[in-house]
């Protein structure tokens, strides 16, 4: 196969790379095969926090092998849970006793997801200390929803030395929560708050991303009554207490469309598996709508050489509309497509960091206020680029595939909070890039 590398990147155990490795990509090689989708990150988040609710065992399949994921196992270890990766992959946590309800601020600090243990451990232990989240590339992120729905369960909440603390002594209650803006981890959190509350507690204008319905269905196994995940209105009847179970969590839609978009840039010929299309279905409405052709089965999306993209306009919404989390990425396509492409950022309001990055590598890209203008066609040139958060990291390295000569990038610890074995997995289908430290 035509600019394979030969072997794999040297360092393959996320254990091992480090804060200064860089990724060094010579563009313009063609990718070919089948390329294979890891378990989604922003599902384990969650699956792994509900773990805490239950004093049995839960088994967790295809939990990626990722920093976000190995942070959020620390915290459940630093609760008191014990964690075992299993030789098959799995993941096993036992919390036993919850021997310390707080999400310290050396962990939250790295990872905001963290917030994600407050209903649980409110709910199983009747407290819960967490830092507050601070300022975070992409935007502000308060919590204040997750805080006014534990304080509708009943919780007493309040803020000192930098700490929420919740405390509901004689246990949460059901209640009706009405989200004033949708908040995907903020639902997630409730519903596993509320599994746990007594009485029936309702979530009005409830996220409906995939990732909230897989978490619904890890509970009800571990013995929830919660009905209409995946809708905007969640119902969960609360039990006195949830058991052990085992469970596959749902592949990574952005991981996938990531990959997807691999393809279309390059003009190759690759088959995206074990995912779910219908998950990303309106990044593949997208895709088609510029041009791209892309062929769909149940469990894998192919994509095909075209000659010509044609610019389109995209807004990000939340789920089932074009996720945030995959705009960085799509505006990396629309550099290569001709004409004017109008992208705007409707969720986060600072999560245009890839942008003078993907100038330097020659897109012609204007930002207005939460719109970002991309003229194209450009042709790229490599260039040496800085990833500043995940998703802007995914763009930089759709870039540099599709760019003349070679371009460092660097700071891609950030690349490994949530892409499990990217490099290997763009190597083995025909990029040529390298980890170098
Ligand atoms: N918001 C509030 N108050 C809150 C919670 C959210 O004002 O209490 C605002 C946020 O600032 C944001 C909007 O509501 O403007 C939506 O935020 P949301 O709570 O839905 O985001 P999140 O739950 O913190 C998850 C994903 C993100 C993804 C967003 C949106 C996880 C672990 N994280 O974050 O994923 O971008 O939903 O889909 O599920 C990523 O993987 O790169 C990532 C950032």
């Amino acid at each position: 196969m035509q600019g394979r590398v030969t072997g794999l990147p040297k360092r393959s155990s996320n254990n091992q790379k480090t804060r200064m490795d860089k990724f060094r990509i010579t563009g313009r090689q063609p990718l070919s095969g089948e390329i294979p989708v890891s378990g989604s990150k922003n599902s384990s988040l969650p699956a792994i926090a509900a773990c805490l609710l239950t004093e049995e065992p839960v088994i967790l399949h295809r939990v990626p092998q990722v920093r976000d994921i190995a942070t959020m196992l620390k915290l459940l270890e630093y609760n008191g849970a014990s964690v075992t990766r299993r030789l098959d992959g799995a993941v096993r946590i036992e919390a036993a006793r919850i021997t310390k309800p707080e999400a310290p601020y050396d962990i939250v600090k790295t990872m905001r997801a963290s917030s994600l243990v407050l209903g649980p451990l409110a709910a199983r232990t009747g407290v819960a200390r967490v830092s507050v989240p601070g300022g975070c590339s992409i935007g502000a992120r308060p919590i204040n929803l997750h805080i006014n729905g534990l304080e509708h369960l009943g919780a007493t909440v309040h803020q000192e030395h930098g700490y929420i603390e919740a405390s509901a002594p004689n246990g949460l209650r059901g209640n009706t929560v009405h989200f004033e803006r949708i908040t995907v981890t903020g639902t997630e959190d409730l519903m596993m708050a509320a599994a746990l509350a007594k009485g029936t507690t309702v979530l009005e204008n409830a996220a409906r991303e995939p990732e909230v319905v897989d978490l619904a269905e890890l509970l009800i196994k571990m013995g929830a009554h919660i009905s209409g995940a995946g809708s905007s209105r969640i119902q969960i009847e609360g039990v006195e207490r949830l058991h052990g179970a085992e469970h596959t969590i749902i592949p990574d839609r952005i991981e996938a469309g990531t990959l997807l978009i691999a393809g279309v840039m390059t003009n190759s010929d690759i088959v995206v598996t074990g995912c779910v299309p219908e998950h990303f279905a309106s990044l593949l409405s997208k895709m088609r709508q510029a041009g791209a052709r892309v062929e769909e089965s149940a469990t894998a999306v192919e994509t095909r050489p075209v000659t010509r993209l044609r610019s389109v306009d995209m807004t990000t919404e939340e789920h089932p509309g074009f996720a945030t989390d995959l705009q960085a990425q799509f505006m990396a396509l629309m550099t290569g497509a001709a004409g004017i492409s109008f992208i705007t950022e409707n969720i986060f309001e600072n999560r245009f960091m890839h942008v003078p990055e993907l100038a330097r590598m020659g897109a012609n890209i204007r930002i207005e206020g939460r719109q970002a203008i991309v003229a194209g066609p450009s042709e790229l040139t490599g260039a040496q680029v800085m990833c500043s958060d995940l998703r802007a990291s995914a763009s930089l390295v759709l870039g540099a595939l599709v760019a003349r000569g070679e371009s460092i990038l660097d700071r891609v610890y950030h690349m490994d909070r949530g892409y499990e074995k990217i490099e290997e997995k763009l190597a083995q289908a025909g990029a040529r890039i390298e980890r170098i430290g």
